[in-house]
Formats: C-alpha cells, structure tokens, sequence
C-alpha cells in the first residue's frame, strides 16, 4: 500500500546536490547581490496594475495599509524560505522543500499551488503587458479593439458603447513569444538585468517625485472605503459596490493585502540563491529584509501617490482608470507630463518582459523537478537534442498559459496566483516548524530568528498572516481555486502516486537540475 506521506529522505536529497554539482556552486553574491536581485524580481505588474485593482475593489487610499499588512506575510515566510534554502542548497523551490519535510502529497499540493504562482503569474503580467501596450498605441492615435485585447468574460461601456472582450491576443502573442524564446534558450545577462532592474526603480521613484506635487488631499479623504460606497460609470450604471466584509473598511485592507501581495511574489527567488551566497548566515536575511524593505517603502510612497493623483473611484471604471493605471494616472491628472506617461509606459513594458522570462522559467523548473521524481509526466524533464532546454515543457505551458492570457481576466489570474503563493508560503512556515521538530541537529546554515523548537514564532506568525491573507480574497476567486486543488487531488490519486518514483521504491536524482538548460543553451548550438 503505497503511503502518501512518504518523505524523501533529507541525505538522500543532499548526497545528490552534491553528486550533481550543486554542492560546488560559486559562493559569489553579496548581500548588495541579493537585494538587487530581489527587488529585480519583485517590482512588476503587482506595483503597476494591482495597486489600482486593491485600491478600486476594497482599500481605497488605504492601499498603502495593504502593503503593509502584506510584506509582514512576505517577511515571516520568506525567513522560513531562507532557512529551508540554506539547508538544503538545491537550486529547487518549495515543492523540494516539502518532499523531505511533510511526504509526497504536500509536496505535491505544493507543487500545484506553484502551477498557480508561476504559470498565472505569467498569464497575470501578459494581462497587464496587453493593457500597457494598447496604452502605448493610444498615444501614437491608434489602439486595439477592445474585444481582441480583453477577456470573454470582460466587458465595459466605453464612449457610451457597450463593449465585450471575444481574446486577449496580445497577451497571448507575448506568452508565444517568450516561450519560444525560452526553448531556443535565452542567455542570461546580468548587465540587461541590472539595467531594467535600475529601470524598474527609477521609474517608481520618479513617478513618486513628480506625482507628489499633484496629490490632491481630497482624494485621500475618507480613508477607507465606506460601506455604502458605490462606483457609477458614465452612462449612470453601477460598476461597483462594496458591502462585503473584505471590501470596505479595515475588512478592505485585508481583502486588498491579498491583492496586492502579488507585488512582493518573487522575493524567494532570494532564497533560492542561498547556496550562491558568500555568507548565507549574514547575507540571506539581508538579502530577502532588504529587498522586502526597500520595496515596501517604495510601495506604500507609491500606492500614497498613485490614490493622491487620481481618485480610487477611477480605477473602479474600466473605461476610466481602470487599465494602465500609471499611464492614466499621468496623463490625466499631471499636466504637462505626457511624456512622462509615454517613457513610464515603454519601461514597464520592458520591465514586464522580464518578469514574464523568469515566471515562465520557474515553471519549467518545478516541472522538471515534479517530472524527474515521477509526479508529472517524463515530457516535461525532456531536454531538447540540440538546445539543451526542456522544450516540451516549455511548448505545453506556452498552450496552457497562452490559453488563460488569452481568456482570463487580470483580476482573476492576479488574485489566483497571489492565492497559489501564499498556499505555498503558509506550508513552508509549517514546514519549517515540522522540521525543527523532526530534525532539531540537521545542520541550519540561517535559522529564522525569534523561532525555539517549542515556540518556533516566526514560522507560526507566517503561516497565521498567509492564511488570514488567504481568507481576505474575493469569494470568486476562492471558488475556482478550490476547484483547481480538487483538481489536483484527482490528478495526483490517479497519477502522480501511481507513477512516484519515491512509492515505487526508484531512488531517483530528482534535482539533477541542469542550471544550464533553465538559463542559456550551449553556446556552439546556436
Ligand atoms: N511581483 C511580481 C510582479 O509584480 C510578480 O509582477
């Protein structure tokens, strides 16, 4: 009978990160390293579209209060993450983790919610990519029609015309694009990181210092959203309304924490890196403090200014401010600055990219990892003959990803991913938890601090602030997430543990992660 709570042993995991070349890797980066490449990662369509979603759908001004309450989520569990990466340094994520901490089944719900984290996550910035390009377009006189650049499930009263979205092609061009990229293998270069990187930021403190002189404090006023709050559209028809619990009031800001904790998702890749890292002990928390720091402060100057400029009512209406909201932000409200619009609009769409790549890669990563220890099918740890990327994953997520770029609307794929994620961050905390337990002399490279075996608080205060986060989601979204993990069980009964390497007994190299094939192919087959 095979046992679904089967754990992959810890030593074994080890002996094989090093068999494999893991255990060698470069102790280079820095703690500047790390932060850099922190907040390289986190600044994207979570800051650019998801503070005016969480500001227009249940915090009002009081945003800024959201992305508080959310980067002490991120804070708790990415001190967990960093424990785990530091123990066990295999380039692997949190599906490896629980594989050795609470059995193949957690894993596996692990690996799932990941799907979501990563593959929405794509399919959530294309979203947003599609919103700024037409932006971009409007600018030059033209633009798309709003049925081929918005879901079926859109629709809005635009110029007093009735629109409905039939596809989100752009979205869906821009996921074709860089997955195909991705198969041929894309390398990676530092300087092109380091630029948008510098880019990203730039654009956010700039947007701050000029927007802060065009802050009318009357749109800051009341802070939070009342219950009685209504949204019209310009025909008189309401857009919107506010009386459930996670929509109004302090309720608001945990409902909008949810949203906008999207914004911070990629911080672990901080964590990731620890076996890169020069003094993990010293430089992981720097590294994963700091870059959660520097964007938190940069995110709540930014949602102040951002709901200071324009009013968060006009972000409700898709056809007022409810797309691009940056670029419309500007060119509304801050007079003489069309060019400021037009430059802001072309970095984030570069910006965006670049978080798409990594997205996009990251999936590919946890489906190699899930394929080599059985769970998922042999297709997706197939590397190609000649690229030496793992193609077929590639080629298989472009369709899945392509389809919910194509048919899915930003707020739901947003809200789902951050849904995906913060599932992952609270059974990490656990995990963490469980393994101190478990494993109390398993050496600890960095252990989160103010966590004793008996009163471990750092993991517990994670799991606590990431499940709170996770009830605060619009009701929607809970549904077809729950939908999605049902789904998920039924795939795994019915394949992933008839298939488990680790249930049959095959001491696979699971992790046998060819670092290259994720980054750039060889050189000479180009
Ligand atoms: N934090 C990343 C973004 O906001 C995922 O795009």
């Amino acid at each position: 009978m095979a046992n679904v709570f089967a754990k992959k042993p810890l030593a074994v995991l080890l002996g094989e990160a090093n068999s494999t070349g893991h255990g060698t890797l470069q102790r280079t980066l820095g703690a500047g390293n790390l932060v850099a490449l922190g907040v390289g990662a986190i600044i994207g369509a979570g800051l650019f579209v998801r503070t005016a979603a969480a500001a227009a759908q249940a915090s009002g001004p009081g945003v800024t209060l959201a992305f508080i309450l959310a980067a002490f989520g991120c804070v708790f569990a990415g001190l967990c993450y960093a424990e785990f990466a530091a123990m066990i340094p295999i380039a692997g994520s949190a599906y490896t983790y629980a594989y050795t901490t609470m059995g193949e089944l957690v894993a596996w719900i692990i690996g799932w919610a990941l799907i979501m984290e990563y593959a929405l996550g794509a399919a959530t910035v294309s979203i947003a990519w599609s919103e700024y390009l037409n932006k971009l377009l409007e600018t030059f006189g033209t633009g798309i029609p709003y049925a081929l650049c918005h879901s079926p499930l859109e629709r809005a009263v635009i110029d007093g015309v009735a629109q409905q979205g039939v596809i989100n092609l752009p979205a869906l061009l821009i996921i074709v694009a860089l997955s195909l990229l991705l198969v041929k293998g894309t390398q990676e270069s530092a300087m092109f990181n380091a630029v948008i990187v510098v880019l990203k930021v730039l654009i956010v403190i700039v947007f701050i210092g000029v927007g802060w002189q065009f802050i009318d404090p009357a749109n800051h006023t009341p802070y939070l959203i009342p219950a009685d709050a209504v949204v019209k559209n310009a025909a008189g028809e309401v857009v919107r309304t506010y009386e459930g619990w996670n929509k109004h009031g302090w309720g608001g800001i945990l409902g909008g924490a949810g949203i906008v904790f999207f914004a911070f998702i990629g911080f672990d890749a901080v964590s990731t890196a620890a076996q890169e890292a020069r003094n993990p002990k010293r430089d992981m928390p720097i590294g994963i403090l700091g870059s959660l720091a520097l964007c938190t402060v940069l995110y709540i100057l930014f949602g102040h200014v951002l709901t200071g400029v324009a009013n968060w009512r006009e972000f409700a209406d898709p056809a007022v401010g409810g797309e691009a909201s940056v670029s419309y932000a500007i060119s509304a409200h801050m007079t003489g600055y069309g060019w400021l619009a037009t430059a802001v609009t072309v970095g984030i769409l570069l910006g965006f990219t670049s978080v798409m790549l990594v997205m996009l890669m990251g999936q590919s990563r946890v489906f190699f990892s899930m394929a080599k220890d059985g769970l998922m099918p042999r297709a997706f740890s197939e590397l190609h003959p000649r690229f030496n990327t793992p193609y077929k994953s590639n080629l298989i997520l472009m369709v899945f990803v392509g389809l919910f770029a194509a048919f899915v609307p930003g707020n739901l794929a947003g809200d789902l991913t951050s849904f995906g994620t913060l599932l992952a961050f609270v059974l990490v905390s656990l995990g963490v938890w469980i393994m101190r337990k478990s494993d109390p002399d398993q050496p600890r490279p960095f252990r989160a601090p103010l966590s004793s075996a008996s009163f471990p608080l750092v993991p517990i205060m994670g799991a606590l602030v990431c499940s709170a986060l996770i009830i605060g989601l619009d009701v929607a979204t809970l549904e077809v997430a729950a939908i999605w993990m049902v789904l998920g069980f039924i795939v795994y009964f019915l394949y992933g543990k008839r298939n488990s390497m680790l249930q049959k007994g095959v001491v696979v190299v699971p992790t046998e992660i060819d670092e290259e094939a994720f980054i750039k192919p060889d050189k000479d087959n180009l």
